[in-house]
């Protein structure tokens, strides 16, 4: 199921990830927090979940709400469902890829992508904004943090080629005219940190139309 070097890097590292996220992540998932606005009774999904961090932080503030978590990673589920339990948060987590969710049409109010969909092939994004755009209500929002795609020099291109074959890193991030046939907007765009001098980020809200 994980096709892509880079996810197996990622699996086999996957407590380093879950040390690393943790320390550099936070004000990003807060951030998300901020945005989406949790009035603690959604249904929320969150792609590419990793160890989880984000999913605790949403936890401590959703009451009746719900959250679920997928990734392609086993050991990131692994961990992932050993610190929810430990803090005795129950949260669904599954093994699985973006571009096949198995969630019901319309079932989240928020889904979440944290570093996850730059991962994908262009036809593996394609395919995973039309699955989110099938699990998300009407009303619900999709919100992305996202690198903006890296430097344009050797060896950058040489690391990426190697380590993430034809993913999306490589030809820039979100798009638009995926963005387009999948029938969201954006509704607001608003710049990230960045990451080790170079790596630009986006936060990205999206709609159904
Ligand atoms: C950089 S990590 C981000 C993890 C997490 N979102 C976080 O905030 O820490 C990228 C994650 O996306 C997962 N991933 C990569 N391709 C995926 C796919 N096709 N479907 C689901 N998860 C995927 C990886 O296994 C990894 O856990």
């Amino acid at each position: 199921m994980m096709k892509h070097q880079i996810t197996k890097v990622l699996n086999f590292g996957a407590g380093i990830y879950d040390k690393w996220a943790k320390h550099n992540l936070n004000e990003v998932y807060q951030k998300f927090i901020d945005l989406a606005n949790l009035n603690g009774n959604e249904k929320v999904l969150n792609i590419g979940c990793g160890s989880g961090n984000l999913d605790l932080m949403i936890a401590e503030i959703l009451g009746e709400g719900l959250i679920f978590g997928i990734d392609v990673a086993p050991k990131m589920i692994e961990i992932a469902k050993r610190k929810a339990n430990k803090q005795g948060y129950k949260i669904d987590y599954r093994i699985g890829g973006a571009t096949n969710l198995p969630y019901e049409n319309n079932e989240f109010d928020i889904i979440f992508t944290c570093l996850m969909y730059h991962h994908l092939t262009y036809e593996e994004k394609s395919e995973t904004l039309n699955k989110i755009q099938r699990v998300l209500k009407q009303d619900g929002k999709y919100f992305s943090f996202e690198l903006c795609g890296f430097p344009d020099d050797l060896f950058h291109q040489t690391f990426l080629k190697l380590f993430t074959g034809n993913s999306g890193i490589i030809q820039g991030l979100y798009p638009a005219e995926i963005i387009e046939k999948s029938g969201f907007y954006i509704d607001e765009e608003i710049k990230g940190p960045s990451f080790v001098k170079h790596h630009h980020t986006k936060y990205r809200i999206m709609i159904k139309k």
